[in-house]
């Protein structure tokens, strides 16, 4: 039985030993079941080369035992110490202008160095050797937030030799990239760089290729040293950063046990459809429930306005994403470290050692996750709705945006929100996976297309589903290269439809149908019909530049089995939700209903049983409508069908009564 878990990011290498137990005090009474340890503190545990200093972190993790709370343990390569790069200077990255990093901040570090391999191997096997089978550390966070992209000479010749494996020959390489354009013929693998700026579409796409490779190479050395010394129960993972660009994180994760990331709002409040989508994207990186292994206390030391969180909107954020499929929550971090980079951070504990007011709030949520751990642990979201995501489509888009305003997560969010604020269930997924078990599946703007997508697509329809299709969809193949076909290339026949030509737009244009009169900006494609019979143009563009007057912008067509929409262009947000409206009818979705600041979403128990997350995220009082009597798991309150209220930031977890 897993549990629902809570805690922070702990470093008591900061703090003198007599210390410890009054923090692990202070933790107990906040509710802790975990905390978080080590992923910084390489300099603490190897002080020299190959000399290894373990008692410290030993004691602390049974002093954390003691108390009821299990550990996290993080391999600390994203802090390499002074004295590695002091005595192998090619370990520290190079940026693109050719500089060495410097070091104290972090992360800095060339990902495919052999001495930082090396380096890594030594420090993890000695960490998995001491704790990999002990029985308080349930998982392994490996690095920190991979982010870095180094151009060191080292990885130009590995950036060669990757073209080499995946390309086979130059004239392949040389055909799939056109380099006869601009004279870029190579005869030479040497004589390939890595892209900085603009350059050639198929070298950007493969250098990307290239990273993802890296990291995941980097994440396996450390693997081979952790795993062979860890019970099977004992899992590993990394926290990311949600929509992070640099990498694929679908291949990389795909080593690791557990999807898990670092929540931060920054500047402002929350936005729960802006951050649901971030949710569902991590849990769609394995396809099952992740950890919110940081997520801020409060305020951040790094934004514009490092303001703070509002009272008890903390608490409903913690729901928020436990009703997305996080199984644990840890703050970052537990103490305001007297120096360090980080010193105006939010924390629970400040810099006296005092709880501070936000304290409060998490003894709330850590009291509320342990009471209702035994009910939610183990339960799973099971949507019928799934967005697909492509690193390659969103990287072609970005090397060449053709409108600088044109931005592919925002587009994907474009589609999330209007979904997501009817409260349906969502999955974010690779766009490469099976689409068994939906009702809807949307495609933003999915430029790079192969066989395998035209398949599962085509298998997808034919058991009755809904395929949303949209602007810049079909247009590439995997190099980057355009399609010798007008889009959307092999989708047409499905499609009912192929784009004539597609415009950048300098301003809103009108376009309209029966279902709403509204907006077209940033991009609008002129669709032509293929003349099947029952292909029906739901929106057409107003007058604009002459060339999009009067034609079609919105496509339906039926095929066997389901229904396929061409949406040509960015709709402005109320046509596009009343275009979502309309597609979920169709889906024959029945999403709760609820006004726009309350939120409901539901996980499933084994035994069937639905557990509604009903979370008022506005300072106001709303009231939704009950569709049947229910029971209320936080409040532990029963409600009749009717109206129930929820004060501001309320939280409640419904199931229904019979
Ligand atoms: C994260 C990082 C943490 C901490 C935090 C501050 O990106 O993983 O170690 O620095 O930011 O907001």
């Amino acid at each position: 039985m897993g549990k629902l878990h809570f805690g922070a990011a702990w470093y008591p290498e900061h703090w003198p030993q007599e210390r410890w137990a009054e923090d692990i005090c202070l933790m107990k009474e906040a509710n802790f079941s975990v905390a978080r340890l080590a992923e910084f503190a390489w300099s603490t545990m190897e002080p020299a080369e190959g000399e290894f200093r373990f008692d410290w972190l030993e004691q602390a993790i049974e002093m954390l035992a003691e108390a009821g709370i299990v550990t996290v343990l993080g391999t600390p390569t994203a802090a390499p110490p002074a004295w590695l790069v002091q005595k192998y200077p090619d370990t520290l990255a190079v940026d693109e202008y050719g500089r060495r990093v410097q070091f104290g901040n972090r992360c800095h570090y060339c990902v495919n160095s052999s001495e930082f391999h090396r380096a890594t191997r030594r420090i993890v096997c000695a960490m998995a050797e001491r704790f990999g089978k002990h029985p308080k550390v349930i998982g392994w966070q490996l690095d920190n937030e991979y982010n870095r992209v180094c151009y060191c000479s080292h990885c130009l010749a590995q950036f060669q030799v990757f073209l080499r494996e995946q390309y086979g020959t130059l004239d392949e390489l040389n055909a799939r990239w056109s380099t006869a354009y601009w004279s870029q013929t190579y005869s030479d693998w040497a004589q390939i760089p890595i892209p900085i700026g603009g350059h050639n579409p198929g070298l950007m796409l493969a250098f990307r290729h290239f990273v993802t490779r890296s990291y995941r190479d980097f994440q396996k050395v450390q693997l081979d040293e952790l795993r062979p010394h860890l019970p099977p129960s004992v899992w590993v993972t990394h926290n990311f950063m949600d929509w992070f660009g640099a990498f694929d994180h679908y291949e990389i994760s795909r080593d690791l046990d557990l999807a898990s990331w670092d929540w931060y709002i920054g500047t402002g409040h929350h936005d729960h459809l802006k951050t649901g989508a971030a949710h569902d994207l991590v849990r769609g990186y394995k396809r099952k429930n992740f950890w919110l292994m940081e997520t801020q206390p409060g305020n951040v030391n790094w934004s514009k306005t490092n303001n703070v969180l509002n009272k008890l909107e903390a608490r409903a954020m913690a729901w928020h994403a436990v009703a997305h499929g996080a199984d644990a929550l840890l703050y970052w971090q537990w103490r305001s470290a007297l120096g360090g980079q980080e010193q105006y951070h939010g924390t629970l504990v400040d810099q006296s050692g005092s709880p501070r007011p936000f304290y409060e709030e998490a003894q709330l949520i850590g009291a509320e996750f342990a009471r209702l751990s035994d009910l939610v642990a183990g339960s799973t979201i099971q949507s019928k709705a799934a967005i697909l995501n492509c690193y390659d489509s969103r990287w072609s888009i970005e090397f060449q945006r053709h409108n600088s305003d044109f931005d592919y997560v925002a587009y994907l969010e474009h589609w999330y929100r209007p979904l997501a604020a009817r409260n349906v269930d969502i999955d974010i997924i690779s766009a490469d996976e099976l689409l068994d078990g939906y009702k809807l599946v949307i495609a933003p703007a999915m430029i790079v297309l192969d066989e395998g997508r035209v398949e599962r697509f085509k298998a997808f329809l034919k058991r009755g589903g809904r395929l949303v299709l949209t602007l810049r969809t079909g247009m590439k193949d995997r190099h980057n290269a355009l399609l010798p076909f007008r889009q959307p290339g092999a989708l047409a026949e499905l499609a009912g439809v192929e784009v004539e030509d597609y415009y950048s737009l300098e301003n809103p244009i009108p376009v309209g149908g029966k279902l709403f009169q509204g907006s077209a900006s940033l991009w609008a494609e002129r669709l032509r019909l293929l003349g099947q019979r029952f292909t029906t143009v739901m929106a057409r563009y107003g007058a604009s530049n002459g060339w999009l007057d009067d034609q079609p912008a919105i496509v339906v067509n039926p095929v066997e089995g389901g229904f396929v929409y061409t949406v040509g262009t960015w709709l402005d947000s109320q046509s596009q939700q009343t275009l979502v409206n309309q597609i979920l009818v169709n889906s024959l979705l029945k999403p709760f209903e609820s006004p726009a600041p309350v939120e409901v979403r539901t996980r499933v128990r084994e035994n069937g049983t639905a557990l509604h997350f009903v979370i008022n995220h506005s300072r106001e009082h709303q009231v939704i409508a009950l569709p049947w009597p229910a029971i209320d798991h936080i409040g532990g309150q029963k409600f009749a069908q009717g109206n129930l209220t929820l004060y501001p930031y309320a939280v409640a977890l419904l199931t229904k009564q019979n």
